[in-house]
């Protein structure tokens, strides 16, 4: 991106893009959110947005989309076999990622069906960077389970390492050695992380990585799905990268995976997902599950007008202009919260500003949940809706024990292009407030527990009646105010 000062020295994200539709918002009073709260059973996924400001919860699907996505989807050809749209959007995917075969699903979770039923056997190990929920429920549910081997440091909340998503190599080799290759049916990397903080990888660790899986044999898979912000850190942080465009970027990390899968809801700025590999014999092991589970193999479940967007939103990903909307906005907003003293994962990473709940809340214990307390204060405290990324987001091991996460944040997604810097300044406002009367919030329980991805509906209520004191406080120091 051209670096754009301003004369007065103020070091601020500036949009690159003007806003032509526009939504209303509603702001309800505090009293009114600790109700819904309640109603909600304390998780934030079960809130409606009647009763939320500023929906922070994920960029998933809701990036804003282009006046050309838009104009687009009005010319898609709509067919369910043999569709032009789909062409379109199979030549885009191949054209960015050199890749020959593409198979369309209707989201990332959906790949990552296809993927585990055909490659993962009961025993086998998936080593990755980090899992991802969707990601580990549909291995672990066909027996088999997941090793994270990502570098130390990818676990410490706060550190100046620019690539904190990087795989640590020796424990990858050992690895290797320990189970051996017949129990891996395939290495996935996450570019970058989604429950470490958005983390990114270094174009430098993935080559690494895939040349000791081409070693032994091993199948590489990418999940795409986050790799446009990864895109941009490449370029910004790593020097060998520095003179490249973010169309060789792109083409030289693809050109080192056998399949790369993404969710189209996060790359793509639209709705849907899919697969794509060069290998003719790979494509034929997943195809058939696809007309199975999805739609025929020229939709896979997607509408034809959000393959449209898609491959225009694929297009408009390899400008930087484009990209470094969500990573510099994130940016302005970590670093604001660590102005006031709040803790926030460093280095800020893409996705989202992550609260570091374990530090912001240490008087909650972790079967208590921090991450899911905060995320339901923050709500309380200014109708913003984040995503608690923690305990809550684990699952139960086979005999009932509850493994504690290795960090417990709160995620404050920042959709695409949706929020304006005053909106992002409000949530810094109220977040900070929160911080500062961080006693009065305490812990949840359980109320109603899922067996599996207990996160997404669980209920569950606060241990006392912190909700209130709470809202009472809010009143104390804002009078009138929403
Ligand atoms: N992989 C990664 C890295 C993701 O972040 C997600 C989704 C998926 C796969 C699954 O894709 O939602 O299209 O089925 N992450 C969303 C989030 C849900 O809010 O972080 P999906």
């Amino acid at each position: 991106m051209a670096d754009i000062k301003f004369f007065t020295g103020m070091d601020i994200p500036l949009e690159l893009h003007k806003v032509r539709m526009v939504q209303k918002l509603n702001l309800q009073p505090v009293e009114r959110r600790v109700e819904a709260a309640a109603e909600a059973g304390n998780n934030t996924f079960l809130l409606k947005n009647k009763d939320i400001f500023l929906d922070m919860l994920t960029d998933s699907g809701v990036n804003a989309m282009s006046d050309r996505q838009t104009a687009a989807m009005l010319i898609c050809d709509d067919s369910y076999a043999g569709s032009a749209t789909f062409t379109r959007l199979e030549d885009k995917v191949h054209e960015i990622f050199g890749t020959k075969f593409f198979l369309p699903a209707h989201q990332g979770r959906a790949c990552e069906n296809i993927l585990a039923q055909a490659f993962v056997k009961p025993g086998d190990v998936v080593p990755m960077n980090f899992h991802f929920t969707t990601t580990k429920a549909h291995i672990t549910r066909l027996g088999g389970t997941v090793a994270e081997l990502v570098i130390d440091e990818g676990l410490a909340t706060t550190s100046d390492n620019p690539f904190k998503g990087n795989f640590d190599l020796d424990k990858l080799r050992a690895l290797i050695d320990e189970v051996g290759t017949e129990h891996i049916p395939f290495l996935r990397v996450e570019a970058g992380t989604n429950l470490i903080g958005g983390q990114p990888l270094s174009l430098e660790n993935m080559k690494a990585v895939c040349s000791i899986c081409r070693e032994h044999g091993i199948l590489t898979v990418l999940d795409a799905s986050l790799l446009q912000d990864n895109l941009y850190f490449i370029k910004k942080r790593e020097a060998a990268c520095k003179n490249m465009s973010i169309r060789e970027i792109t083409r030289a990390i693809a050109d080192e995976f056998d399949i790369i899968y993404f969710s189209a809801r996060k790359l793509g700025f639209a709705r849907g997902g899919g697969i794509a590999m060069r290998d003719k014999a790979l494509c034929e092991k997943m195809k058939e599950l696809v007309p199975m589970f999805e739609g025929f193999l020229t939709y896979g479940g997607m509408s034809v007008r959000e393959m449209e967007a898609i491959t225009v939103g694929l297009e408009e990903t390899m400008d930087e202009d484009v990209i470094s909307q969500g990573p510099i906005f994130i940016e302005f907003m970590c670093n604001e919260l660590i102005k006031r003293g709040v803790p926030v994962v460093t280095p800020p990473g893409g996705l989202g500003c992550h609260l570091n709940a374990r530090e912001f809340l240490p008087h909650i214990d972790d079967h208590e949940y921090p991450a899911g307390a905060l995320a339901i204060a923050v709500y309380i405290a200014g109708g913003v809706r984040g995503m608690e990324r923690g305990t809550l987001s684990e699952q139960r091991e086979p005999d009932g024990t509850e493994p504690i996460a290795d960090v417990e944040l709160l995620r404050l997604a920042m959709p695409r292009r949706v929020f304006t810097m005053s909106q992002v300044l409000y949530a810094v406002d109220r977040i900070t407030w929160l911080h500062e009367n961080r006693d009065l919030v305490g812990g949840l329980r359980w109320v109603e527990e899922p067996s599996s991805l207990r996160f997404f509906f669980g209920r569950l209520e606060p241990t006392s009646d912190w909700q209130q004191k709470l809202a009472k406080k809010f009143r104390e120091d804002f009078g009138e105010s929403l």
